[in-house]
């Protein structure tokens, strides 16, 4: 399997935007703009939208993703969400280890890789997201720390487990910031992404994988990163939140 046969996604990541009325209104905007789609769209919305999102894209080729997920069954754990409540609300697919909630939540290697293992073993799939910050670039640690946060989330997920999982490679320094890393860095560290998979599964399973590229990809630039041979799509922020950009980067991923 190469770059020709991988599934290419095209995610977008809401945050913390939309109302459930806005959601249902954008989803009804992007429906017919996305329906030709070669690949596979999907919005990870915000827990509140869920029902409404999956209500306004029944009868699409649009799936519906959470952002985050609780690692726990259930039990004392006020304001978290369960891989089983999201399941039977109908999601698709989940977001774990974004930046944001790395940055300003707390969120740890470990904990990540808890929640990895709590979507998958529910039937999910995952999106996880590695990502160096600038000065983690600057220093020379991209390769190191892309590979080292790629095994620490994907530990104890089997080669069986892996195909439920998507990573997403988003630098830091590019995530809502307009700097859009170039094309040859986003492929670089998709690939280092890809390399870090094969160390432990193996060459053959790390190409199946799915390594979106994230941040601060646009209309503009999306048909540039989406060419690149280890960029299986993308997960975005900024440009999910408008219909007809957001459909620009599905075309850009279909072809
Ligand atoms: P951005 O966000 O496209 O707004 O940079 C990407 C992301 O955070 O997933």
């Amino acid at each position: 399997m190469n770059k020709a046969t991988r599934q290419a996604v095209i995610a977008g990541n809401w945050k913390m935007n939309k109302t459930p009325a806005q959601a249902t209104a954008l989803i009804n905007e992007m429906k017919p703009l996305v329906a030709e789609a070669d690949c596979k769209v999907v919005l990870c919305v915000p827990f509140i939208d869920i029902p409404a999102a999956i209500e306004a894209a029944k009868g699409s080729n649009i799936e519906i993703g959470a952002e985050n997920v609780h690692f726990k069954a259930n039990g004392a754990y006020t304001g978290e969400i369960s891989a089983e409540m999201l399941v039977e609300a109908g999601v698709k697919y989940v977001v774990i280890g974004h930046s944001e909630r790395r940055q300003y939540f707390g969120e740890t290697d470990q904990t990540v890789n808890l929640r990895t293992l709590a979507a998958v073993n529910a039937g999910l799939t995952a999106i996880v997201c590695v990502g160096e910050t600038l000065e983690q670039r600057e220093l020379g640690y991209t390769e190191t720390l892309l590979k080292f946060q790629t095994k620490m989330a994907l530990t104890n997920i089997s080669a069986e487990q892996l195909k439920n999982i998507i990573v997403a490679y988003e630098p830091v320094w590019a995530i809502g910031t307009g700097v859009t890393a170039t094309a040859e860095q986003a492929d670089e560290g998709n690939g280092f992404v890809r390399e870090a998979i094969a160390e432990v599964y193996g060459k053959e399973v790390a190409e199946t994988v799915t390594i979106q590229y994230g941040g601060s990809m646009n209309a503009k630039n999306a048909d540039e990163l989406v060419a690149k041979v280890n960029v299986d799509g993308g997960l975005i922020g900024g440009a999910s939140l408008k219909a007809e950009d957001f459909a620009v980067i599905v075309k850009a991923a279909s072809k």
